[in-house]
């Protein structure tokens, strides 16, 4: 066998995976169609005073398309997926002295979102298998004061709705899906965000849809659905002047621009998704076979992952090699990789510096009555602890690739197995 491409060895390959985003002419029409029409916010300046979403409107008919597309009855496009877990937070009635209930591993917005509308976020574990928050610890967390539970559909894979939906109806809480990752995924055949009291999605660049950046909340009770539309514009009513504010809101509009090219993206997503399940299916059955190396556990409850993560956990020990070696390695053999997020949430200067509003509000500005000390949360989530020192994550554009470049990955990982050895009593990695 080669030599490792790290200590100089020839790569694995050197073809690149497919790019992301795809487009084509039909984002390109779909662009200029918006730029010439003129129209390029989703209310037309003519029908002022009283501009109302016009029906014809990109941004009315992507939010429609995609509230269907995930079996919700209403959608309410907004400016991206941090501010729509914002507003279906505010929405729903969260807001200070409440706590709410994420898991520790996720990105930053699942929580932050929670601070933005003056409620507590409170860490839960993940559970080691699935990645995704492990009910057990979601019970444990729970207070008087918990208002919510965000559980994450993360990589794309339906989180257990069945356990925690049943802990939220039991404790008299709100869910809101966090479907950041999960565009045409499902739980139990239904579409992710849909099953939730909301669900929230991103169109940020790396995700499965994407307009750059973009975001929307999916949900089927039409009040909450009046209100989220009411705070992406700045607290107004339909129907109502259109300077009279009735909420504290925000401006987080989505433009044509973005609708337009989303509208174009959700033709291609389920022909995607299905690429990389296929691929995703044949990658699992090929790495499982090697040792060190455990694939993520997609349950039976999982019927549409999206797939927006292919992860696995790199057992150091089993396999010989550090992950900071395996993926300096990896990568050298021409597969993108990374290690996904350096440390739980709770570890990050935010929380432990509580570097939130006028320093430490909400915690201590006279609504919460409880006492948070982030310093505590590592003991109790030993799961996203270890995820973050374990995993492996591959992009979804990679299982967009073909049969054979799933078969460079496989080859890639083995000849860093085979090659263990070139790491020890080596002077180090050669620069290319
Ligand atoms: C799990 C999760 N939630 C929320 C978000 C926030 O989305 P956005 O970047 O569109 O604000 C992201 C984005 O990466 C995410 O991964």
């Amino acid at each position: 066998m080669n030599r490792l491409a790290i200590f100089g060895g020839t790569p694995i390959r050197n073809k690149p995976f497919p790019a992301w985003p795809v487009f084509n002419q039909t984002e390109e029409d779909a662009l200029l169609g918006v730029l010439r029409s003129g129209k390029w916010w989703r209310y037309a300046y003519s029908e002022a005073p009283d501009r109302v979403g016009s029906p014809q409107s990109k941004v009315a008919e992507f939010q429609e398309a995609f509230a269907l597309h995930q079996g919700a009855k209403y959608g309410i496009a907004c400016a991206n997926g941090t501010a729509a877990l914002e507003v279906s937070l505010k929405a729903l009635g969260v807001g200070p002295a409440d706590e709410v209930i994420v898991p520790a591993y996720t990105f930053v917005a699942t929580a932050t979102a929670v601070l933005m509308v003056n409620a507590i976020p409170i860490f839960a574990d993940i559970d080691y298998e699935t990645f995704a928050l492990q009910p057990s610890s979601l019970e444990g967390a729970i207070t008087s004061r918990t208002k919510a539970v965000i559980p994450v559909h993360f990589a794309g894979q339906a989180a257990d709705l069945r356990a925690i939906l049943d802990i939220a109806e039991r404790h008299h809480l709100l869910v809101i899906e966090d479907a950041a990752h999960g565009h045409g995924g499902a739980w139990n055949g239904r579409g992710l965000g849909s099953i939730g009291h909301a669900g929230t999605f991103s169109f940020q660049a790396s995700k499965n849809m994407t307009a750059g950046e973009g975001g929307l909340i999916i949900t089927s009770d039409e009040a909450c659905a009046a209100l989220c539309e009411s705070y992406t514009s700045l607290g107004r009513k339909s129907g109502a002047p259109w300077y009279e504010h009735y909420r504290l809101g925000w401006n987080y509009r989505m433009t044509e621009f973005q609708a337009a090219i989303l509208l174009q993206q959700l033709k291609r997503l389920e022909a995607q998704n299905s690429k990389r399940r296929v691929n995703a299916a044949y990658l699992t059955g090929q790495l499982s076979k090697l040792p060190g190396i455990q694939t993520m556990h997609v349950p039976d409850y999982a019927t549409r992952h999206s797939y927006h993560l292919y992860m696995f956990r790199l057992n150091e020990r089993e396999f010989g090699v550090s992950r900071a070696n395996f993926l300096d390695a990896l990568q050298k053999e021409g597969v993108p990789c990374s290690g996904g997020y350096a440390h739980p949430l709770y570890r990050n200067p935010l929380f432990l510096n509580r570097d939130f509003y006028n320093h430490d509000c909400p915690l201590t500005c006279g609504h919460y009555d409880g006492n948070v000390d982030y310093s505590t949360f590592e003991a109790l989530c030993p799961n996203a602890e270890r995820a973050c020192r374990e995993a492996v994550w591959l992009e979804h554009r990679q299982l967009l690739a073909e049969r054979e470049d799933m078969d460079d990955i496989v080859r890639a990982i083995s000849k860093i197995y085979e090659c263990r050895n070139e790491f020890s009593g080596n002077s180090g990695p050669v620069s290319t």
